[in-house]
């Protein structure tokens, strides 16, 4: 069901338009207007996650560390075992010399899954942790 159409009018700094401009086109949009509707898609559907606290989620997270670091490798190993109630699958990639990217996919409460990235993001040799998770977006 489309909605009505209401027309805004927007104030942009040159270089943050030119910079939109140049994705969209290399993205084949043909109009700005469709791309700004799905750029703010996307930003409400990103900040509906950040508010969600609980529910059954099911994602990935990436784990980047630098395996060098003292006593890492074993804090994450040791972590995933205090979570192995939402854990499903872990899978290692060996990136570089250093570092290390570890997919964790999860399965089970947003509230779960959201302690155990908050305790890999506090671990020191830990460079990036992502969630990237697959509930049903709303579409607007
Ligand atoms: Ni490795």
């Amino acid at each position: 069901m489309e909605d009505s159409i209401t027309r805004i009018g927007v104030s942009l700094p040159k270089n943050l338009l030119n910079e939109f401009d140049s994705i969209i086109r290399s993205r084949g949009y043909s109009s700005r207007s469709e791309a700004i509707r799905d750029a703010i898609r996307m930003y409400i559907n990103e900040f509906r996650w950040l508010e969600r606290e609980s529910g059954e989620v099911i994602g990935v997270v990436s784990v980047i560390y630098d395996h060098n670091f003292k006593g890492v490798t074993d804090m994450i190993i040791s972590l995933q075992h205090d979570f192995n109630e939402i854990i499903t699958t872990t899978m290692h990639i060996h990136l570089d010399e250093e570092n290390c990217l570890e997919m964790i996919t999860v399965r089970g409460d947003m509230s779960k899954i959201k302690k155990m990235v908050g305790r890999l993001n506090s671990l020191k040799g830990v460079t990036s942790v992502k969630l990237i998770t697959a509930f049903r977006e709303e579409r607007f």
